[in-house]
């Protein structure tokens, strides 16, 4: 097996939908706890789009602005956009986003085998940072790479780059694993070996380039050959 393995963040390793679950937990505001599930995933949507849109036009800018956008667009979309607190909570929750249960141990199963670990990102340093310091999880890293420098986000190519870049290595001794099918597709393309994280059992995407491997859950890392 190869011995780099990449994370992406969002998704991947950290509960996008964690911080409205999370606030929702804290309000008794009805049109908060009837729509909150929506709202995140349009926002997720929305984030995403973002990235893509602002990259295929040549256009620089960084994944909080698109973050802090997309929210906007959902609060509006669902009619909470009035309250400032709720948006200043949902950014704040967004920088300290629960793993998805099972991240922690498969982290430390991988660490004790003598994997080299990184994550790679659309996030700022900030978010990054931020989120992984809140999840305790920075001893397990070797990198946390941002695409912040860039100005652009995956899957255009100098994202991926960064990895070879770090590791003085080739694309074909790393695995990068993201449960975002377009991302996972990127990384094939890169010339990754990919583990997509189908957590949502979706269709595999349609594209020129597919995972090397698939599976429910992070412990399907802990599966390959
Ligand atoms: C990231 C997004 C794609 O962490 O989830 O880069």
């Amino acid at each position: 097996m190869k011995r780099i393995i990449v994370f992406d963040a969002y998704g991947t390793l950290f509960d996008v939908n964690a911080a409205a679950r999370t606030y929702a937990k804290m309000t008794d505001d009805d049109d908060f706890l009837s729509t909150w599930e929506k709202l995140s995933s349009l926002w997720r949507e929305k984030q995403i789009s973002y990235t893509w849109y602002y990259t295929s036009m040549g256009y620089k800018t960084n994944f909080w602005k698109v973050t802090e956008d997309a929210l906007d667009y959902a609060l509006e979309y669902y009619r909470l956009g009035t309250s400032t607190n709720l948006r200043d909570d949902l950014l704040k929750l967004y920088r300290e986003l629960d793993l998805f249960p099972e991240v922690l141990s498969v982290l430390k199963q991988l660490q004790i085998k003598g994997f080299r670990l990184a994550i790679l990102s659309n996030g700022t340093n900030y978010m990054l940072n931020s989120a992984v310091k809140n999840a305790k999880i920075s001893e397990y890293m070797t990198a946390v790479l941002s695409a912040e420098d860039t100005g652009f986000f995956k899957p255009h190519e100098t994202i991926y780059a960064k990895v070879l870049e770090f590791f003085s290595c080739e694309p074909n001794e790393v695995i990068f694993v993201s449960s975002n099918g377009w991302d996972a597709a990127g990384g094939s393309a890169f010339g990754f070996s990919t583990l997509w994280v189908n957590r949502n059992s979706l269709p595999e995407e349609k594209m020129l380039w597919r995972p090397t491997w698939s599976g429910n859950d992070l412990n399907a890392v802990l599966a390959l050959p």
